[in-house]
């Protein structure tokens, strides 16, 4: 039987904040994601260990991961795109890292300058050294069901990711609808696809992107598949800077609205979500994008 109980991956701090274009400056970072420890999440994604140069806003990775207050029950992982985001990573002692790669040959070489086979040769590098010392992996795919720049992905590409980075020993494979394209059959048809790939639903996430208003639906879609983790971030921040039009991930506290709706449990204080999500937008100067905080904050 499938558990009641649903994951939820917080992503804003990173995803949220990667596309923001004016820097956040790093005791606001702070603040937020040390906010988002006291609201029941376990699992917060604070920040990339990528190049500065590519994503400016991440420049204070290394600063965010030792300022932040570590709570011992919630894990913090961190993106990393390769053995210098790795050996940083590591100089702080971060104790899970996100490795990303794309199923789209032209989104990986926008993201990371590298073709997917050379993502690949790195990212089982980084991986196994990670493994070594005892730090979690997650791994990320990129446009499951549709690139910015390639429009339809074919379905293999993301088995073979999936299988590739579960057998480096990725723990998880979250599965990323950068752009927001897919529709509910479409999500569908790839998790049947990853079943054959892995029967065990709880090796894989969805990372949705509200583009076009379908991520609530894709997940609703994915819970029917036995999907029981989910990415999002608090007041809907977010996007990819290398896939223009994208906007923000799936808002937290909409997800959270829908979960313990169909009584699903997350162990996140839904309320809590809301004032963390008033906090950001005020500081970003953005409109919050949720709107269960909307009509929860008009009550
Ligand atoms: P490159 O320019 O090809 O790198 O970038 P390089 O290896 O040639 O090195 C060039 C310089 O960058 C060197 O410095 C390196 O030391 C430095 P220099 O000698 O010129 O002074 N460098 C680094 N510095 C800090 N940290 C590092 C690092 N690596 C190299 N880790 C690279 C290649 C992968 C580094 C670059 O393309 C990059 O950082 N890309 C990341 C882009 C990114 O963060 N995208 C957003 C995250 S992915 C996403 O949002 C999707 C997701 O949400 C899921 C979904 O929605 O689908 C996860
Ligand atoms: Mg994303």
């Amino acid at each position: 039987s499938v558990s009641n109980f649903v994951k939820v991956v917080e992503v804003g701090p990173r995803d949220g904040l990667q596309n923001e274009r004016h820097i956040v400056p790093t005791e606001v970072k702070v603040e937020f994601i040390n906010k988002l420890s006291d609201s029941g999440l376990k699992n917060i994604e604070v920040t990339s260990f990528v190049s500065p140069k590519w994503i400016p806003q991440m420049a204070d990775s290394a600063q965010i991961y030792q300022k932040i207050n570590k709570k011992p029950n919630i894990s913090y992982p961190v993106l990393v795109p390769n053995m210098k985001g790795l050996e940083d990573a590591m100089k702080v002692n971060v104790r899970e890292i996100a490795i990303f790669l794309a199923a789209s040959e032209t989104f990986s070489r926008k993201n990371t300058n590298c073709s997917i086979d050379n993502s690949m040769k790195i990212a089982k590098t980084v991986i196994e050294e990670a493994l070594k010392h005892d730090i979690k992996v997650r791994g990320y795919i990129s446009c499951i069901v549709g690139c910015p720049y390639e429009g339809q992905i074919q379905t293999k590409a993301v088995t073979n990711l999936a299988a590739f980075m579960l057998q480096c020993g990725c723990y998880e494979i979250s599965l990323g609808d950068t752009i927001g394209v897919g529709s509910p059959n479409k999500v569908k048809n790839v998790l049947h696809e990853l079943e054959h790939v892995s029967n065990d639903m709880n090796k894989f996430a969805i990372h949705c992107h509200d583009t076009y208003g379908q991520a609530l639906v894709n997940i609703y879609a994915s819970l029917e598949c036995g999907i029981r983790t989910f990415d999002s971030s608090v007041a809907g921040l977010g996007g990819c800077p290398y896939a223009a039009g994208a906007s923000g991930n799936v808002a937290t506290e909409d997800l959270l609205y829908l979960l313990h709706g169909e009584n699903l449990e997350t162990g996140v204080d839904l309320n809590k979500i809301v004032k963390i999500g008033e906090f950001i937008s005020s500081q970003l100067q953005k409109q919050n994008q949720s709107k269960a905080a909307a009509a929860i904050l008009a009550k």
